[in-house]
C-alpha cells in the first residue's frame, strides 16, 4: 500500500516508515520538521535502501494536504503529526488544540475527499486518565488532567463519529504507552531539544554526563518501590504494531493498546540501564510532578487476540539501543 505518514520524520514516526518500508508498503512522509530533522529522512533512505517522498508541509494547512491527496495515489494515512509535551500544553493550550485536532479534521476530510478508508491514529495511554491499571480499551476514557491528553481524546471523538457517519472509514485508534530506545543501528532515535520531559533521554544524558544527576519525581507513591510505574515498549516493537494495525485494519473502529503489559519503576528503569550499560546513574529524590499518576500499564490482551501482535523485545534490549543511539549520534 502507499501510505501518508504525516509526522513521519519525528521519533515514533521516522521508526515506522522503516518497518513500513520493510513490510513492502510504499512511504509518503509529510512533516513541518517543527520538531525533527531533514536528515532523518535520508537515514531512512539509507537503512531500508529504499525511497521515501518528502513533503515539508504543515497538514493543518488544508491546501497544502488537498495537493498530496490530489497528487499520489493513498491507500492508508498514518497520522503521527503534532504536539507531544504535556508541560507545555498547559501554557499553550490553544496551540496544543489548534495543532492536534485540527490536523486529524484536515486528513479526515482529505480521506473523504479522496476516498481513503484507510486511517491509523497515534493516541495515547494519556486518555485513559486516572482509571485502574491495568488500562484496557473496554474502560471508559477519562478526563486527562492536561490539554494535551485532551486533543488526543477529541481527536479519537472525532475520527469515530466520521466513522459511524461514513461506514467505509477504517479507524484504528492506536494507545501507546511508553516508546524507548531506538532503531536498532543507532542511526535515529530520540533526540529531545533542551532538557528531556521523558525518562529514557533523560538517563541517556546523565549516562553521558551532559546532565549532573537524573531526577527522579516522587518516591511516596504506592507502587513497588515508591516511584512512578510506567509500561516501556521499545520503539521497534511499537512500529511493528503500527504496520499490523494497518494490515488487518478492517471497517469501523479499532482501539489498541500498545504496551508490553508489564509496569517499571523509575528505579528499576535505572537499575536495567546501569546493568545493560555497566554505567552509574547518579540520582535525587525532588518532589512530585504535578498530573503524574503513580502508575500506568497496559492490558495488552486485545492487541494479541485481534491483532496477533506482542511486543518482543525486553527492558535490557531498549536500554541498550537507546544508549548506542545517544554515544553514535550526539556526539558532544
Ligand atoms: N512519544 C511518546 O511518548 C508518545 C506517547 C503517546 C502518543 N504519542 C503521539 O505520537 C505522535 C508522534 O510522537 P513522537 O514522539 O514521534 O513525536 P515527535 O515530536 O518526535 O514527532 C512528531 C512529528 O510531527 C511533526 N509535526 C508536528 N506538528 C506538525 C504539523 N502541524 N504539520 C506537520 N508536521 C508536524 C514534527 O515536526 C515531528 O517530526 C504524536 O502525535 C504524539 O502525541 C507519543
Amino acid at each position: 500500500m502507499n501510505i501518508l505518514v504525516t509526522g513521519g520524520v519525528g521519533y515514533i514516526g521516522s521508526h515506522t516508515c522503516i518497518s513500513l518500508l520493510e513490510s513492502g508498503h510504499s512511504v509518503i512522509i509529510a512533516d513541518n520538521l517543527y520538531n525533527s530533522k531533514r536528515e532523518t529522512v535520508e537515514k531512512i533512505k539509507y537503512l531500508t535502501n529504499d525511497n521515501v517522498d518528502f513533503y515539508e508541509i504543515d497538514v493543518t494547512d488544508t491546501q497544502a494536504v488537498d495537493d498530496i491527496f490530489k497528487n499520489n495515489i493513498i491507500d492508508g494515512v498514518i497520522h503521527f503529526a503534532g504536539f507531544k509535551a504535556v508541560g507545555e500544553s498547559v501554557k499553550l493550550p490553544l496551540n496544543y488544540y489548534y495543532n492536534n485536532v485540527v490536523s486529524t479534521m484536515v486528513l479526515a476530510d482529505a480521506c473523504l475527499k479522496y476516498n481513503v478508508n484507510r486511517f491509523v491514529f497515534s493516541s495515547s495511554a494519556t486518555v485513559y486518565g486516572n482509571n485502574t491499571v491495568p488500562f484496557s480499551e473496554t474502560m471508559d476514557p477519562l478526563p486527562t488532567t492536561n490539554p494535551y491528553g485532551e486533543t488526543k481524546s477529541m481527536s479519537e471523538r472525532i475520527l469515530t463519529d466520521i466513522a459511524r457517519a461514513n461506514p467505509a472509514f477504517s479507524v484504528s485508534l492506536l494507545r501507546y504507552f511508553n516508546p524507548v530506545g531506538a532503531h536498532e543501528s543507532g542511526l535515529i532515535g530520540e533526540s529531545p531539544n533542551g532538557i528531556p520531559n521523558n525518562l529514557m533521554p533523560y538517563v541517556t544524558q546523565v549516562a553521558k554526563r551532559k546532565l549532573e544527576k537524573l531526577r527522579i519525581f516522587g518516591n511516596d507513591y504506592p507502587t513497588v518501590d515508591g516511584t512512578g510505574v510506567r509500561d516501556y515498549i521499545h520503539i521497534m516493537d511499537l512500529a511493528e504494531g503500527h504496520v499490523v494495525a494497518l494490515n488487518n485494519l478492517t471497517e469501523g473502529v479499532h482501539i489498541y493498546n500498545l504496551g508490553t503489559g508489564k509496569g517499571t519503576s523509575v528505579l528499576e528503569l535505572v537499575k536495567a540501564f546501569e546493568v545493560a550499560n555497566d554505567i552509574t546513574i547518579p540520582y535525587e529524590i525532588v518532589d512530585r510532578r504535578p498530573g503524574d499518576i503513580a502508575s500506568c500499564y497496559a492490558d495488552v490482551s486485545k492487541a494479541k487476540q485481534e491483532l496477533g501482535w506482542i511486543a518482543k523485545r525486553d527492558l535490557i534490549a531498549m536500554c541498550k539501543d537507546a544508549w548506542r543511539f545517544e554515544i553514535k549520534i550526539n556526539k558532544n
